[in-house]
């Protein structure tokens, strides 16, 4: 099944005839096509979509917003008038203007879907992101322009699309709202040649033909029972009905022309994404160490990591692995609580480092000492990576006369990380982060770029502050 044709209308101005385009194109396609399934939505508020298109009086259960939530688009579908399905328009689609900021997840919901056939998006007059979204997934945009100002706003739309590296073949003006009355002496003989000899100028495309300013169109969306009434049906006859007609049929060539749709071309590209972002992520945990990397208790084949405990990697990739939050906590309540002995489960000093490690990175990075022990310094980190504490402890099993005696959690960390087996501090340091409950797989994609962001700011700090120490 060929995935559907994506039609955005699109201009940074408003009152320049989006929605009346929008909705009308809908019903004209609808008209030349009987088969074709065609659907609609705006991201405007304005609910021209459901004054036009609703059958009924009753409220629908789900509209735009819903489905950019993730709500099954059959559910939200409305089978409307004229044959035309639409989705509800929304007062509340900023709620989920965060679930757009990537600009192609629009783009992932409409491909995930079971539409077929044409979508048209009515867009706000702004670059927001729904606006972005919409573009980004387009085949063809239509850009009404009613005067110079509203085609000097088509800068950003093609600025838009420069930015993103995509190919501007969709982009299409079309004069609109033209006073066919006007007349200029001249090449241009009237405001459409005259905006298309512009445009032509700046090298952007236009359709075929304009639509003219008519009261007739003004006259369908004022009336007692609060509806919109199509110029099909209400226009007959006049030089809009005509114009739209031969809209529309622009459109449906583009549409039966165009063999790789854009939401193949965006849903094959992540799924190649998705495939390099899996073999990453297999690499990542093929290359693990799989017991706690301080007391050595088997993970056998957990994965992702179990809760509660601390992923840590060395800034050289090379050791990567779990340590247990048992045997983590007892070290920093040891070494930078300096506590004698112990604390107990359910003291409130457990909850306390809990807390502050959700928001904490630590750090630990040997010393060879020319004379004298090995030592390590260890640090803490807050998340904007500012540096919060630091200590420097002596690695005394390293010497031979302490070999015999019992390791310490932090030999043995530092060990297995930080030095060769002469007590040769290696050139790297380990960073440490507790797993958090919401992101429990560290190793996919995005909580392992943070901790890897983290890892490469903490690089750049670490050997200045040496030097300033020195
Ligand atoms: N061809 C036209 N002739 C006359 N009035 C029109 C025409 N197209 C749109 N209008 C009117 O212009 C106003 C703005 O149109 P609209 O489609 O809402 O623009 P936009 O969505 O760009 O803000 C509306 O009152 C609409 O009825
Ligand atoms: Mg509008």
């Amino acid at each position: 099944m060929l995935k559907p044709y994506i039609v955005t209308v699109s201009s940074e101005k408003g009152g320049v005839g989006k929605t009346t385009l929008a909705t009308n194109l809908a019903i004209y396609l609808k008209a030349l096509c009987e088969d074709l399934p065609v659907t609609l939505f705006s991201f405007d508020n304005h609910f021209s979509v459901d004054r036009m298109f609703r059958i009924g009086r009753s409220a629908p259960n789900y509209d735009l917003t819903d489905m950019l939530k993730g709500i099954p688009l059959d559910q939200v579908l409305q089978v409307g008038e004229y044959g035309v399905q639409y989705i509800p328009s929304s007062r509340h689609l900023d709620s989920v203007a965060e679930g757009l900021a990537k600009v192609d997840a629009l783009a992932s919901i409409l491909a995930a879907s079971s539409l077929e056939g044409i979508v048209i998006i009515d867009t706000r007059p702004t670059l927001d992101v729904f606006t972005r979204n919409a573009l980004f997934a387009s085949d063809r945009v239509i850009i009404p322009v009613k005067d110079a100002p509203s085609l000097e706003n088509c800068r950003n739309l093609y600025a838009f699309f420069d930015a993103w590296g995509l190919s501007k073949r969709p982009l299409r003006v079309l004069p609109c709202l033209i006073d066919s009355r006007i007349r200029y002496e001249g090449p241009f003989k009237n405001a459409q040649q005259l905006l298309r000899g512009y445009a032509i100028n700046r090298g952007y495309r236009c359709l075929d033909g304009f639509i003219a300013k008519s009261p007739k169109v003004e006259s369908l969306n004022t009336n007692p029972e609060g509806k919109i009434y199509p110029i099909l049906t209400y226009g007959r006859g006049t030089t809009v009905h005509s114009q739209f007609a031969h809209l529309a049929r622009q459109v449906f060539i583009g549409l039966r022309e165009s063999t790789e749709r854009r939401l193949e071309e965006i849903s094959s590209r992540q799924q190649h994404d998705l495939e390099l972002r899996q073999a990453a992520r297999r690499q990542r945990h093929a290359e693990l160490i799989r017991d706690c990397l301080i007391c050595g208790q088997s993970l056998a084949d957990e994965d992702p990591f179990p809760l509660p405990g601390f992923f840590c990697q060395t800034s050289d990739g090379t050791v990567a692995g779990f340590l247990e939050e048992e045997c983590f906590a007892a070290l920093v309540f040891r070494y930078f609580y300096q506590a004698q002995k112990e604390i107990p489960a359910g003291d409130p000093l457990r909850e306390l480092f809990r807390e502050s490690a959700r928001r904490s990175y630590f750090v630990l990075r040997g010393h060879t000492a020319v004379a004298g022990t090995p030592q390590l310094e260890f640090f803490r980190f807050d998340e904007e990576g500012f540096e919060i504490s630091r200590k420097t402890l002596d690695l005394k099993e390293f010497e031979s006369r302490f070999l015999s005696r019992e390791k310490s959690r932090l030999y043995e960390l530092a060990a297995r990380t930080l030095f060769t087996s002469d007590g040769l501090a290696c050139e790297r340091f380990l960073l440490v982060r507790r797993i958090s409950e919401t992101d429990q797989d560290i190793l996919a994609e995005e909580p392992y770029r943070r901790f890897a962001a983290m890892m490469q700011a903490i690089a750049r700090k670490l050997p200045l502050e040496q030097a300033q120490q020195d």
